[in-house]
């Protein structure tokens, strides 16, 4: 674990009012404190609604808070910054550009000269194995293969910070776990600060070093669940299944009204 103790991300009593078509105040975060340490993955985890985005797009600069703030280093958050990279569901993919192509953009953007930009951008397309696809473009690549592109185009840049926002929610379960396996495996040789937005109980217990779990109407931050355990982690361990029934309660989740999760 990298993880080394230093606050990275500081949320200090976030509040977030949108108004809706109808006028209306939606409370979307009702004042959250978080810290995120630096090297560490954290998971923020909840049922739709509760804020999970927002609370996300505010730490990356997307969105500006109603209330409090977002210090990542010790400075306020005041925009986007190519040092904190977001990783959306719909994978943001040029289409008229190949894997590698893709893989470059960022590194084009940052200037890095063409050699060492090819060779940086082929190293992080065999991380995420796609070494044969890489003259490929998206439209001939499966959803999950497309991800990956959008994660090493993402990593190639080297950001201090990786937000994730439900990046493996479109995928199917098989290739959901796969990249899970990637995305852990990764995190361990890289060292990077992840935020990682799901609402599945599961992949918050494979992947996090810690757990936000978050409630709706408004979204507040219900409690932090430690993960304690090494990776790669078996799903079928008994400390697995007693963190994620852990979650399970938190959420006040039985049985018979899973279904209220799911909404
Ligand atoms: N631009 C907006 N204008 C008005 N209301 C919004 C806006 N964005 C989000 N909301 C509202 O804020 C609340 C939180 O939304 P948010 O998208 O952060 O939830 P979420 O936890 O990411 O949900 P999901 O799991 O469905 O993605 C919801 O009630 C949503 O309707
Ligand atoms: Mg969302």
């Amino acid at each position: 674990m990298k993880e080394t103790g230093i606050v990275k991300i500081l949320v200090s009593n976030l509040q977030k009012t949108y108004r809706n078509r109808q006028g209306e105040h939606v409370h979307a975060l009702a004042g959250m404190d978080l810290q995120v340490r630096e090297g560490e993955f954290m998971c923020l985890l909840g049922p739709s609604g509760c804020g999970k985005s927002t609370l996300l797009h505010i730490m990356a600069g997307f969105v500006r808070p109603s209330r409090g703030e977002v210090l990542i280093d010790g400075k306020p958050v005041a925009g986007p910054d190519p040092r904190y990279l977001t990783l959306f569901q719909n994978y943001g993919l040029f289409p008229w550009r190949s894997v590698l192509g893709n893989v470059e953009y960022g590194l084009e953007v940052q200037g890095v000269p063409r050699r060492e930009r090819r060779s940086r951008a082929m190293e992080y397309v065999s991380m995420v194995g796609l070494d044969r696809f890489v003259h490929n473009h998206p439209h001939e690549l499966s959803g999950g293969m497309q991800q990956r592109v959008a994660l090493a185009r993402a990593l190639a840049v080297d950001p201090d910070i990786l937000f994730m926002d439900e990046p493996l929610g479109a995928l199917d379960a098989i290739t959901r776990f796969r990249l899970q396996e990637e995305i852990s495996r990764i995190w361990r040789d890289k060292g990077k600060t992840i935020v990682f937005v799901t609402h599945d109980i599961e992949e918050a217990v494979y992947l996090a070093d810690r757990i936000a779990v978050m409630t709706p109407h408004p979204g507040r931050i219900k409690s932090i669940v430690p993960v304690p355990m090494g990776r790669p982690r078996d799903r079928t361990h008994p400390d697995f299944l007693r963190v994620r029934d852990q979650v399970y309660s938190e959420l006040r989740l039985k049985p018979e009204n899973v279904l209220d999760y799911c909404i």
